[in-house]
């Protein structure tokens, strides 16, 4: 792992791969290590640039009682500075995508393409936000191993490996007690990205599970309706962690977006069910 300085913090990255910079922003309550088979399946066409986000994987540490996605967005652009990095195609996977989002809101100038995966731009509602309360509640009352397997149902689909279930535990027990708090409390008050849709004027490609229970397919197409130039892929026998769950068809559709070919043309390689939006 690489690392960089923002301010007392220490963030972790990891790099592999070559090419122009893609960079992976990993969900809650994971870490990069999520993006293995994207890094492992596309370092032939792109730097694949995946940190940890403050507070999570090898950038554990001390933080603050609230980790806000406009802090993580300004560690995202501080980790490209780091790489030499005008600009990426910014990869982002659920609380990744609310990052995503709030970097497309401070720095657009350094997003060439957006991959808006399994994620939604709404804010969370009053029952939502009562539920990030009870989470952290729960977690501080049962400990991880029952939060983890308790989030486990809702974060894979049903067709998920024991591989990929495995995974998922490790990273959600490995991220320390207080993250999951700060980053359950950030989440409660992000922003709602609504509006700021329409004014994404970069390639984007919006990817969803179809058994996404956590944020549906119709969160995706709303988003894929509302950005201007945005392409949607719906990943068939797939949950919420669709780049991990079902790799291969997710890798050909990133492949075939940052590479300019057509939907048809993933299609035809067995990419996900394919559709243009609107
Ligand atoms: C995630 O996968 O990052 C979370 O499910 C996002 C959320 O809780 O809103």
């Amino acid at each position: 792992m690489h690392e960089t300085r923002v301010g007392e913090f220490t963030l972790r990255y990891a790099t592999s791969g070559d090419g122009p910079v893609a960079l992976f922003l990993h969900g809650f309550p994971l870490d990069h290590s999520m993006w293995h088979a994207q890094r492992a399946a596309l370092g032939d066409v792109r730097t694949c640039v995946a940190p940890d986000l403050r507070g999570f994987g090898a950038s554990a540490g001390v933080t603050s009682p609230i980790l806000t996605m406009e802090a993580h967005a300004r560690d995202a652009v501080a980790v490209l500075d780091a790489v030499g990095a005008e600009q990426a195609d910014v990869v982002a996977l659920s609380m990744g995508g609310y990052v995503a989002l709030a970097m497309w809101a401070l720095s657009p100038d350094r997003i060439r393409t957006l991959t808006l995966m399994d994620t939604r731009a709404e804010a969370d509602d009053e029952l939502a936000r009562a539920k990030r309360d009870d989470a952290a509640k729960h977690l501080l009352e049962h400990g991880r191993e029952r939060f983890s397997a308790g989030m486990l149902g809702s974060l894979v689909g049903p067709q998920a490996s024991l591989y990929a279930r495995g995974r998922v535990r490790s990273m959600i027990e490995g991220t320390s007690y207080e993250t999951i708090v700060a980053a359950l409390a950030g989440m409660k008050v992000r922003a709602d990205r609504e509006d700021l849709l329409e004014t994404i004027t970069v390639p984007a490609l919006v990817v969803c599970g179809k058994q996404d229970s956590i944020t549906p397919p119709p969160y995706s197409r709303r988003m894929a309706e509302a950005i201007p130039d945005a392409r949607l892929e719906l990943v068939d026998g797939a949950g919420h962690m669709a780049p991990l769950e079902r790799a291969e068809p997710v890798n050909r559709a990133l492949r075939a977006f940052w590479l300019g070919e057509s939907d048809e043309a993933a299609e035809e390689t067995g990419a996900a069910d394919s559709t243009s939006a609107p």
